[in-house]
């Protein structure tokens, strides 16, 4: 059976403090004791290894980086290699997120460079896909998510892929207050897992999709329900103790 997960993306939120706080709070919060579900902290670098710190020995409690340079190492000013983000006890790394994506430009190619960098030191993937509403109101949200994957996650080898999960984020639902209804998300998350079967097969029932979006406290319960829907990448809702508690309490 697949682990269900609630990843918390901070983005450029909280300070050093809030962020420990909001740390300390949702452990104590959180009890995956005889639950198959999994946390993942997604907080700015420089909190990185203070937050690896204190979730270190809780097991259902992960810390990923919000993004990694496409680098091994060297003369990159103000990048972040997979590497360091290692040696500071990150497990994780987003790549592929829509803010990224608009704001940096980032397209497949170096997006597969940053996932390769990754892998290479040990770090699992939340690779987000997603198209934007005009691709939605001209039916290419199907072919735009297919072929972001097929750039980048496709490639990879089975092995690769295990250590990879997938967060399906529409951009027009993104920080918007407009989530994707459920069966719009478990239609998307349906391909995907298709799609998926068709260059790995039953490796596709491992992967884990995550539906970001919008999902808050409200309507976590009901996305989590859907039988392709592996849990969720959560913003905005995730910066308070009490909403993301009870986004992760949905998760069953
Ligand atoms: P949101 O962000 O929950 O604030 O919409 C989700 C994300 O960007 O990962």
């Amino acid at each position: 059976m697949r682990k269900k997960i609630a990843a918390a993306n901070w983005k450029m939120n909280l300070n050093m403090s809030d962020a420990l706080q909001l740390t300390h709070d949702v452990m104590k919060g959180f009890n995956a004791v005889a639950r198959n579900c999994e946390i993942i902290l997604a907080p700015s670098f420089p909190y990185l290894s203070y937050i690896a710190g204190l979730t270190k020995e809780n097991n259902s409690i992960h810390v990923a980086a919000q993004d990694c340079s496409a680098h091994s190492h060297g003369a990159y000013t103000g990048e972040v290699s997979a590497q360091q983000l290692k040696s500071a006890g990150a497990t994780h790394v987003i790549l592929g997120h829509s803010e990224r994506r608009t704001y940096h430009h980032e397209q497949s190619e170096i997006l597969y460079e940053k996932i390769k960098q990754a892998l290479s030191h040990n770090l699992k993937i939340i690779f987000c896909c997603g198209e934007t509403l005009q691709q939605r109101n001209s039916e290419k949200h199907f072919a735009t998510v297919t072929q972001q994957l097929e750039e980048t996650v496709f490639k990879l080898d089975p092995k690769e892929l295990s250590q990879v999960i997938i967060a399906y984020e529409p951009v027009w639902a993104i920080g918007t207050g407009i989530n994707a209804t459920a069966a719009q998300a478990q239609e998307m998350h349906q391909c995907i897992r298709k799609e998926t079967r068709n260059k790995f097969g039953n490796e596709a029932d491992h992967l884990p999709i995550l539906y970001g979006g919008s999902c808050n406290e409200k309507n976590a319960a009901e996305l989590f329900a859907q039988p392709d829907i592996d849990g969720g990448l959560i913003g905005g809702a995730s910066l308070k103790t009490e909403s993301f508690l009870a986004i992760a309490d949905a998760l069953g």
